[in-house]
Protein backbone atom coordinates (compact mmCIF):
# COMPACT_ATOMS: atom_id res chain seq x y z
CA UNK A 1 0.00 0.00 0.00
CA UNK A 2 1.27 3.51 -1.13
CA UNK A 3 2.24 5.42 2.29
CA UNK A 4 0.53 8.97 2.16
CA UNK A 5 2.44 12.08 2.95
CA UNK A 6 1.16 15.71 3.50
CA UNK A 7 3.58 18.97 4.74
CA UNK A 8 2.68 21.36 6.32
CA UNK A 9 4.86 24.47 6.77
CA UNK A 10 4.60 27.90 8.19
CA UNK A 11 5.37 31.12 10.14
CA UNK A 12 5.18 31.25 14.70
CA UNK A 13 2.03 30.86 15.33
CA UNK A 14 0.03 30.40 11.65
CA UNK A 15 -2.49 27.68 12.92
CA UNK A 16 -0.14 24.92 11.17
CA UNK A 17 0.12 22.57 14.42
CA UNK A 18 -3.80 22.78 15.42
CA UNK A 19 -4.34 21.84 11.48
CA UNK A 20 -1.99 19.16 11.35
CA UNK A 21 -2.64 17.33 14.34
CA UNK A 22 -6.69 17.81 13.08
CA UNK A 23 -6.20 16.55 9.87
CA UNK A 24 -3.68 13.67 10.67
CA UNK A 25 -6.73 12.28 13.04
CA UNK A 26 -9.08 12.74 10.48
CA UNK A 27 -7.82 11.39 7.35
CA UNK A 28 -6.08 8.38 9.70
CA UNK A 29 -2.40 9.24 9.31
CA UNK A 30 0.68 9.62 11.92
CA UNK A 31 1.80 13.23 13.07
CA UNK A 32 4.93 14.48 13.43
CA UNK A 33 5.52 18.21 14.76
CA UNK A 34 8.80 18.57 13.31
CA UNK A 35 9.69 21.81 15.25
CA UNK A 36 9.36 19.63 18.56
CA UNK A 37 12.73 18.56 17.42
CA UNK A 38 14.17 21.58 17.22
CA UNK A 39 12.78 22.63 20.56
CA UNK A 40 14.01 19.75 22.16
CA UNK A 41 17.49 20.39 20.82
CA UNK A 42 17.31 24.28 21.60
CA UNK A 43 16.30 22.26 25.41
CA UNK A 44 18.87 19.89 25.65
CA UNK A 45 21.52 22.63 24.74
CA UNK A 46 20.34 24.96 27.61
CA UNK A 47 20.09 21.98 30.01
CA UNK A 48 23.69 20.82 29.10
CA UNK A 49 25.05 24.49 29.64
CA UNK A 50 25.48 25.28 26.34
CA UNK A 51 24.74 28.31 24.29
CA UNK A 52 22.24 27.38 21.24
CA UNK A 53 23.91 29.34 19.27
CA UNK A 54 27.08 27.53 19.62
CA UNK A 55 27.39 24.48 16.55
CA UNK A 56 29.38 22.53 18.81
CA UNK A 57 27.20 21.93 21.64
CA UNK A 58 23.88 21.96 19.71
CA UNK A 59 25.15 19.25 17.10
CA UNK A 60 25.96 16.92 20.25
CA UNK A 61 22.65 17.68 21.59
CA UNK A 62 20.67 16.73 18.14
CA UNK A 63 23.08 13.69 17.46
CA UNK A 64 22.41 12.37 21.01
CA UNK A 65 18.92 13.18 21.18
CA UNK A 66 16.12 11.27 23.17
CA UNK A 67 12.95 13.17 22.37
CA UNK A 68 10.64 10.87 24.82
CA UNK A 69 12.59 12.68 27.73
CA UNK A 70 11.03 15.58 26.63
CA UNK A 71 7.00 16.32 27.88
CA UNK A 72 4.99 19.04 25.90
CA UNK A 73 4.93 21.51 28.45
CA UNK A 74 9.25 21.46 28.54
CA UNK A 75 8.85 22.48 24.76
CA UNK A 76 5.86 24.93 24.54
CA UNK A 77 7.34 27.69 26.30
CA UNK A 78 9.06 30.66 24.44
CA UNK A 79 12.38 29.83 25.77
CA UNK A 80 12.31 26.83 24.13
CA UNK A 81 10.98 28.44 20.93
CA UNK A 82 13.89 30.96 20.82
CA UNK A 83 16.67 28.32 21.63
CA UNK A 84 14.81 26.16 18.80
CA UNK A 85 15.34 28.85 16.55
CA UNK A 86 18.61 29.24 17.15
CA UNK A 87 20.06 25.52 16.78
CA UNK A 88 17.26 25.45 13.84
CA UNK A 89 20.02 27.70 11.79
CA UNK A 90 22.89 25.48 12.30
CA UNK A 91 23.53 22.94 9.07
CA UNK A 92 25.02 20.13 11.20
CA UNK A 93 21.70 20.31 13.50
CA UNK A 94 19.00 20.00 10.71
CA UNK A 95 20.78 17.18 9.11
CA UNK A 96 20.85 15.46 12.39
CA UNK A 97 17.33 15.60 12.09
CA UNK A 98 16.77 15.05 8.71
CA UNK A 99 16.83 11.35 8.74
CA UNK A 100 14.43 10.47 11.75
CA UNK A 101 11.59 12.72 10.20
CA UNK A 102 11.91 10.75 6.79
CA UNK A 103 11.32 7.51 8.43
CA UNK A 104 8.72 9.01 10.15
CA UNK A 105 7.00 9.79 7.41
CA UNK A 106 8.36 6.72 5.04
CA UNK A 107 6.17 4.17 7.87
CA UNK A 108 2.46 3.17 6.69
CA UNK A 109 -0.21 4.25 6.60
CA UNK A 110 1.68 7.88 5.87
CA UNK A 111 2.01 10.74 7.86
CA UNK A 112 1.27 14.63 8.00
CA UNK A 113 4.32 16.67 9.28
CA UNK A 114 4.15 19.99 9.78
CA UNK A 115 7.34 22.59 10.24
CA UNK A 116 8.96 25.26 8.26
CA UNK A 117 10.69 22.80 5.30
CA UNK A 118 9.12 19.73 5.08
CA UNK A 119 7.65 20.72 1.80
CA UNK A 120 11.10 21.95 0.46
CA UNK A 121 13.37 20.15 2.16
CA UNK A 122 12.25 16.80 4.21
CA UNK A 123 9.60 15.97 1.71
CA UNK A 124 10.29 17.00 -1.46
CA UNK A 125 8.01 14.29 -3.05
CA UNK A 126 5.34 14.67 -0.49
CA UNK A 127 1.34 13.86 -1.87
CA UNK A 128 0.48 17.33 -0.31
CA UNK A 129 2.08 21.08 0.49
CA UNK A 130 0.28 23.36 2.33
CA UNK A 131 2.06 26.75 3.35
CA UNK A 132 -0.05 27.92 6.13
CA UNK A 133 0.22 31.81 6.57
CA UNK A 134 -1.72 34.51 8.54
CA UNK A 135 -1.04 38.47 9.82
CA UNK A 136 2.01 38.99 12.49
CA UNK A 137 -1.18 40.54 14.42
CA UNK A 138 -3.30 37.88 14.22
CA UNK A 139 -0.14 35.13 14.95
CA UNK A 140 0.55 37.37 18.17
CA UNK A 141 -2.44 37.53 19.65
CA UNK A 142 -2.85 33.69 19.10
CA UNK A 143 0.50 32.72 20.39
CA UNK A 144 -0.49 35.39 23.85
CA UNK A 145 -3.51 33.57 23.80
CA UNK A 146 -1.73 30.39 23.56
CA UNK A 147 0.74 30.57 26.52
CA UNK A 148 -1.98 32.04 28.46
CA UNK A 149 -4.32 29.35 28.52
CA UNK A 150 -1.14 27.01 29.01
CA UNK A 151 -0.70 29.13 32.23
CA UNK A 152 2.61 30.76 31.90
CA UNK A 153 3.03 34.53 32.98
CA UNK A 154 3.83 36.62 29.98
CA UNK A 155 4.74 40.30 28.86
CA UNK A 156 3.28 41.00 25.32
CA UNK A 157 5.74 43.01 23.86
CA UNK A 158 8.07 40.69 25.19
CA UNK A 159 6.42 37.78 23.09
CA UNK A 160 6.01 40.35 20.14
CA UNK A 161 9.78 41.05 19.97
CA UNK A 162 10.34 37.42 20.35
CA UNK A 163 8.42 36.47 17.32
CA UNK A 164 9.69 38.87 14.74
CA UNK A 165 13.17 38.21 16.10
CA UNK A 166 12.40 34.36 14.89
CA UNK A 167 10.14 35.65 11.72
CA UNK A 168 13.80 36.70 10.91
CA UNK A 169 16.04 34.48 12.00
CA UNK A 170 13.62 31.58 10.29
CA UNK A 171 13.37 33.53 6.78
CA UNK A 172 16.66 34.85 6.18
CA UNK A 173 18.73 31.73 7.53
CA UNK A 174 20.97 29.94 4.53
CA UNK A 175 19.75 26.45 5.20
CA UNK A 176 16.30 24.97 5.05
CA UNK A 177 14.94 28.96 5.14
CA UNK A 178 11.31 29.34 5.35
CA UNK A 179 9.65 29.89 1.85
CA UNK A 180 6.86 28.02 0.40
CA UNK A 181 7.94 24.99 -1.49
CA UNK A 182 6.81 25.92 -5.26
CA UNK A 183 4.05 23.51 -5.69
CA UNK A 184 2.52 24.16 -2.24
CA UNK A 185 -0.88 25.23 -2.12
CA UNK A 186 -0.89 28.86 -0.03
CA UNK A 187 -3.86 28.93 2.68
CA UNK A 188 -4.03 32.44 4.48
CA UNK A 189 -5.84 31.65 7.88
CA UNK A 190 -5.92 35.71 9.20
CA UNK A 191 -9.64 35.33 9.12
CA UNK A 192 -10.36 32.03 9.59
CA UNK A 193 -10.89 30.02 12.95
CA UNK A 194 -9.92 26.73 13.49
CA UNK A 195 -12.96 24.90 11.92
CA UNK A 196 -13.01 26.93 8.61
CA UNK A 197 -9.06 26.02 7.92
CA UNK A 198 -10.03 22.58 8.76
CA UNK A 199 -12.41 22.65 6.24
CA UNK A 200 -10.77 24.06 3.91
CA UNK A 201 -7.50 22.36 3.98
CA UNK A 202 -9.48 19.03 3.82
CA UNK A 203 -11.01 20.58 0.68
CA UNK A 204 -7.39 20.87 -0.93
CA UNK A 205 -6.37 17.37 0.30
CA UNK A 206 -9.17 15.54 -0.92
CA UNK A 207 -8.80 17.40 -4.63
CA UNK A 208 -5.19 16.38 -4.82
CA UNK A 209 -5.55 12.86 -3.81
CA UNK A 210 -8.45 12.40 -6.23
CA UNK A 211 -6.88 14.39 -8.64
O1 LIG B 1 4.88 26.60 17.11
P1 LIG B 1 5.86 27.50 16.46
O2 LIG B 1 5.59 27.68 15.01
O3 LIG B 1 6.11 28.75 17.20
O4 LIG B 1 7.27 26.82 16.56
P2 LIG B 1 7.71 25.38 16.11
O5 LIG B 1 7.02 24.94 14.87
O6 LIG B 1 7.67 24.49 17.29
O7 LIG B 1 9.26 25.65 15.70
C1 LIG B 1 10.19 26.21 16.59
C2 LIG B 1 11.42 26.64 15.78
O8 LIG B 1 12.05 25.47 15.23
C3 LIG B 1 11.13 27.53 14.59
O9 LIG B 1 11.19 28.90 14.91
C4 LIG B 1 12.19 27.15 13.57
O10 LIG B 1 13.35 27.92 13.72
C5 LIG B 1 12.55 25.73 13.92
N1 LIG B 1 12.03 24.75 12.96
C6 LIG B 1 12.73 24.54 11.79
O11 LIG B 1 13.72 25.20 11.54
N2 LIG B 1 12.33 23.59 10.90
C7 LIG B 1 11.24 22.86 11.14
N3 LIG B 1 10.87 21.93 10.26
C8 LIG B 1 10.47 23.08 12.30
C9 LIG B 1 10.88 24.05 13.21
Amino acid sequence: MKTISIALDGPAASGKGTLARRLAADLGLRYLDTGSLYRAVGVATLQAGGDPGDPAAATKAAETLDIAKYSPADLRSEAAGNAASKVAAIPSVRAALLDYQRRFAAQAPGAVLDGRDVGTVVLPQADVKIFVKADFEVRLARRVAELRAGGQTIIESRVREDMAARDARDSNRSVAPLVPADDAWILDTSAMNADQAFTAAKAHIASKLNA
